[in-house]
């Protein structure tokens, strides 16, 4: 009952949001001139504790922010008189050709978001031609995606259960359910100190406590889509309720050592992309294992808070196996120039994770259509002021200085 109701007022306020034509919330998130811009409007829209969740990291929030300055201190140098007409924006990663030097990592929880989660992100990735990452925690399953026809070759991204069983299954599953590449997650043994979600009280399934109330009143709309669909629930954990962290202590496996990547890479016969090493020896031993590629990454600083710098280890890493594996590279990427930066200096492809999930929270798929389109016209329009019209020839026309001690 609650649901008919909630569905009938989501209907009339979606006729009232189409007849304010372009002073209409809809239009507004398709006109928004930036990240920034869909990051503030999601801040609106979404309740506190699911926007902490998103934008929030780990610890004193280190990580976070020195990686999304990193990009500030790139300096590109551009070529003229180079007939930058048209552009080639597009690489290939992984065997794969991709339309744009981005792809959208794998975030878990999405249906929290916005309930249109998952498959609209998939959705407005094929779209636009470039990968997206199914997350272990994802709110919809491998199957749910694969029947939704959003997209072709989807990449899954795994966390080692402590049941092996069960994480073979899984595996199986994404194989099964026509899932191209696993990128298998390393920085997680435990789950990081990120004290904006302890503060919180985040809870998945959300659980109505009198703040969660009061907070509702505030953002209506996310009720609203929240009560008008299928709940948020775990799509593959066998464990549900609890905050994020209790549930990934639970679940995941801290015991994990370099045999289980082996083990795993008889699993699965497609492309293995590890994510989260950020250690030149370590990168080294799972090259030696067959992994194909590596993403220099430390979750959006929502792990081990103060770790390296992924931008930072770019060029040693490349120097140290770039001829055997690929490297891709993720964190506090907010606009398509730090994409271009990101290849720009060596990497194959950049990963992206809030950037999409503020826009699913300010507009659920429109949003994230807004977000790529964004990333896609920044990417397009750096690579002409730069006079590349082509990512290879985007070679030396960036450096990037690590930042002095205070
Ligand atoms: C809300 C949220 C959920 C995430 N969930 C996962 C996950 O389930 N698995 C994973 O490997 N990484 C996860 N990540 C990390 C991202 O894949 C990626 O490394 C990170 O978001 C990159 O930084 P950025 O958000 O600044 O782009 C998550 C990140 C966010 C913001």
């Amino acid at each position: 009952m609650i649901r008919d109701a909630a569905e009938r007022v989501q209907r009339l306020l979606g006729a009232v949001d189409d007849g304010l034509g372009s002073f209409g919330y809809t239009s507004r998130v398709r006109r928004a001139a930036s990240l920034v811009e869909l990051r503030r409007m999601a801040r609106i829209r979404a309740p506190k504790a699911v926007f902490d969740y998103v934008d929030g990291a780990a610890e004193r929030e280190v990580s976070l922010r020195s990686s999304r300055s990193s990009w500030d201190r790139v300096e590109f140098h551009p070529r003229v008189l180079r007939d930058v007409a048209e552009v080639d924006t597009s690489v290939t990663v992984l065997g794969r050709r991709y339309s744009q030097p981005f792809g959208l990592g794998p975030t878990g929880f999405t249906r929290l978001m916005h309930t249109e989660g998952e498959i609209a992100v998939a959705r407005a990735a094929a779209g636009l031609g470039v990968p997206y990452a199914l997350s272990t925690v994802g709110t919809t399953t491998p199957e749910e995606l694969a029947a939704s026809g959003a997209i072709t070759e989807p990449w899954f991204q795994l966390y080692l259960w402590r049941d092996r069983g069960a994480s073979r299954e899984l595996v199986e599953r994404a194989r099964e359910a026509g899932f191209y590449a696993l990128i298998l997650t390393l920085d997680m043994p435990v789950a990081g100190n990120r004290l904006r979600d302890a503060r919180n009280g985040l809870a998945i399934p959300p659980v109505a406590t009198w703040s969660a109330l009061a907070e509702g009143a505030l953002h209506p709309m996310w009720w609203i889509d929240a009560l008008a669909s299928d709940p948020v629930r775990f799509a593959t954990l066998s464990s549900q309720g609890g905050g994020a962290a209790e549930i990934a202590n639970r679940m995941f496996d801290p015991s994990i050592t370099l045999e289980d990547v082996e083990w795993l890479r008889g699993l699965w016969a497609g492309p293995i992309v590890v994510k989260g090493a950020l250690g030149i020896d370590d990168v080294e031993l799972l090259a030696a294992v067959g992994v194909d590629a590596v993403v220099l990454s430390n979750h959006g600083g929502r792990q081990l808070d103060r770790s390296p710098l992924p931008l930072s280890l770019l060029r040693p890493v490349l120097d140290a196996v770039g001829d055997r594996m690929e490297v891709l590279l993720d964190g506090g990427v907010m606009s398509g120039a730090d994409a271009v930066a990101g290849v720009a200096l060596g990497a194959r492809m950049v990963l992206v994770g809030r950037a999409y999930l503020y826009g699913l929270m300010a507009g659920g798929s429109v949003g994230v259509e807004r977000a790529l389109a964004l990333l896609a016209a920044e990417t397009r329009r750096t690579m002409q002021l730069l006079g590349a019209r082509s990512v290879a020839e985007l070679e030396g026309m960036a450096s990037f200085e690590p930042a002095a001690l205070p």
